[in-house]
């Protein structure tokens, strides 16, 4: 199981693209860097992985629990 998976997250705020078909998948015990200019879209990826803002569309898994349908269960669940 991957820890995170990212399949074509988009976030558009009305005509601006912040996330753009992000697709990736971070696997158990890797260490995974997000780097990018200014306004690239970490802040707003990280908070879609969070569960903190909806994605417009795109899905986000994180230890294989969907974020947007399965999030609360996220919160406090341990990787062991
Ligand atoms: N709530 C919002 N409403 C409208 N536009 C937004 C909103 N949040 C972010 N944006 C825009 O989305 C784009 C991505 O922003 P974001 O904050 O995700 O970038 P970032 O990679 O975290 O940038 P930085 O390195 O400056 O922290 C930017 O153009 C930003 O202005
Ligand atoms: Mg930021």
């Amino acid at each position: 199981m991957d820890a995170i998976k990212i399949d074509n997250l988009t976030k558009r705020f009305d005509a601006m693209i912040a996330v753009d078909g992000l697709t990736l998948t971070v696997s158990r015990g890797e260490l995974f860097g997000l780097v990018g200019s200014d306004g690239a879209g970490k802040t707003t990826t990280m908070r879609m992985l969070a569960g903190i803002m909806d994605p417009s569309s795109g899905d986000a898994w994180i230890m294989g629990r969907h974020v947007g349908r399965e999030g609360e269960s996220l919160k406090g669940a341990s990787d062991t």
